[in-house]
């Protein structure tokens, strides 16, 4: 639990064993098959997805590209809080992570070879602004427009995060997100990247997880910037917001052409018993996890119980300026959804796990929870078009990773159950594509279908790299 501290798991504790056991295991064959019509299916050759579904990766700039110093790239708050002794498990760094920075043409021929359609990638910030305003590095620039260009020279369309949690530290030392300007910088930011990448990317992502900047960064201080104020932290989120809306605005003021929206990690959330009391909080639980970001994104809105669970001197109160609102609900094309579990909790507000973990033990896995997930967007925010830009796990199995296959094929059909259901699932993320520096936990967390072994940086990919090619090849899974 180390990495994400719930409000609830704050306020109470006690976090039960797994009810489960594991997941059974299935074979998969390497037949070709084709839905009839071009849509979801199901029949002798097992769970056929839509013609076109976008089979894809994710990573992100930070935990793979190293090369923190190249080429003009200026300090991130990762970079300040990964040296800080203590913060980060082993003392790891992201200074040279899976040196992506340098392997961008054999990076690219992996995703190639898997057969990737899709490929979510997050630029660094301050790689392209060095101290996050101001004039543009040029070389930075260049590394995302190779990558860009790479990816489509092999069919793969770039699906481009602005911010993945690398604030540049030259803002952070203006207050970064506690500050309502950085909402601003943010969007000049995304301008930027508009204006440069426009004509080549058809999908961007304004900001990975807001949550877990205010929940980890903010609340439990175990990310970067690494502070705990839980008043501050709503403050950071709104302005986080703030620049999710101000981006959006920042695109269709370009002549881009692509689509754009947020990516949110959202987790049902299930009382653990008929009572009233779990039912209650889990409609707390269910405002803090998801309608917090869903309903200021896609209905204008903060909910109103999530608002009066705010103290009247909280700050985030006087953050929330006349407009705001509106900016934050400029029309997006579609949501990111990241999704690794749920979210059980108890009459007191306790988190219980009622389902196995995996090496990362806030990890509730729940392939069911997706399908409610995805299902009960459609039902509360409409039929926005959606994309899974993150799912995944960690495990310690190295090479044979049965597990991550059991994993991936479960909530694979979880996806098609919601696609069959009309959900307009245009896309599926893994997270991720290889090995890489897992924040707090460093190098010891291994979330990847491609094993990276970091002294010598060779990629080899590991069982459930050449199952998710099959996968893809098929279209679908058995
Ligand atoms: C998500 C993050 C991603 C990675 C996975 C395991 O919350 O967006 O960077 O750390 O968890």
């Amino acid at each position: 639990m180390r990495r994400r501290h719930l409000l609830t798991l704050a306020a109470a504790g006690a976090v039960a064993g797994c009810a489960r056991g594991a997941l059974p295991q299935r074979a998969d064959g390497a037949v070709a098959i084709e839905a009839p019509g071009g849509g979801a299916s199901t029949g002798p050759a097992g769970l056929v997805f839509p013609k076109d579904f976008g089979w894809g990766a994710a990573t992100s700039a930070y935990q793979i590209e190293g090369a923190v110093k190249d080429d003009g790239r200026g300090p991130s708050v990762w970079d300040v809080f990964s040296h800080e002794p203590g913060r980060i498990r082993n003392g790891d760094t992201g200074d040279v992570a899976a040196d992506h920075y340098h392997r961008l043409d054999e990076d690219l021929d992996l995703m190639r070879d898997l057969g990737l359609k899709s490929y979510r990638f997050s630029v660094s910030w301050p790689r392209v602004l060095p101290t996050g305003w101001g004039a543009v590095n040029a070389k930075g620039l260049d590394f995302y427009r190779r990558l860009v260009d790479g990816l489509l020279a092999r069919g793969i369309a770039p699906v481009v995060t602005l911010f993945h949690w690398d604030t540049p530290q030259a803002l952070q030392d203006l207050g970064g997100w506690e500050n309502r300007d950085c909402a601003k910088w943010f969007a000049d930011y995304a301008h930027t990247m508009f204006t440069a990448l426009g004509d080549r990317v058809p999908t961007w992502l304004t900001l990975n997880e807001p949550k877990t900047v205010v929940d980890v960064g903010y609340t439990a201080g175990t990310h970067a910037p690494g502070k705990r104020d839980r008043r501050l932290a709503n403050v950071v989120g709104h302005h986080l917001l703030l620049g999710h809306g101000l981006a959006v605005q920042a695109l269709r003021g370009t002549t881009a052409k692509g689509r754009i929206g947020a990516a949110l990690s959202l987790s049902p959330t299930y009382p653990d018993d008929d009572s009233a009391a779990a039912r209650r909080q889990a409609t707390i639980a269910d405002g803090e996890e998801n309608r917090r970001w869903l309903d200021p994104v896609l209905l204008g809105r903060y909910p109103q119980d999530w608002l009066a669970t705010q103290p009247a001197d909280a700050p985030v109160r006087a953050a929330i300026k006349d407009g705001d609102l509106a900016v934050i609900s400029a029309q997006s094309d579609l949501l990111g959804v990241n999704y690794y579990g749920t979210t059980h909790v108890t009459g007191t507000g306790s988190r219980v796990m009622r389902h196995p973990t995996s090496q990362a033990t806030w990890q509730e896995i729940d392939p069911n929870g997706l399908y409610d997930l995805l299902t009960r967007i459609k039902r509360d925010y409409g039929d926005i078009p959606l994309t899974i830009t993150e799912n995944g796990m960690a495990t310690k199995n190295a090479m044979l990773d049965q597990d991550r296959i059991t994993f991936l094929r479960d909530h694979l059909a979880a996806a098609h159950r919601a696609i069959a259901a009309d959900v307009k699932l245009e896309s599926y993320h893994l997270w991720s594509l290889m090995d890489n520096f897992e924040w707090a936990e460093g190098y010891t967390q291994r979330w990847g279908i491609v094993n990276v072994d970091f002294a010598t940086q060779r990629r080899t990919h590991k069982a459930s790299a050449d199952w998710y090619k099959t996968v893809i090849a098929r279209n679908g899974i058995s």
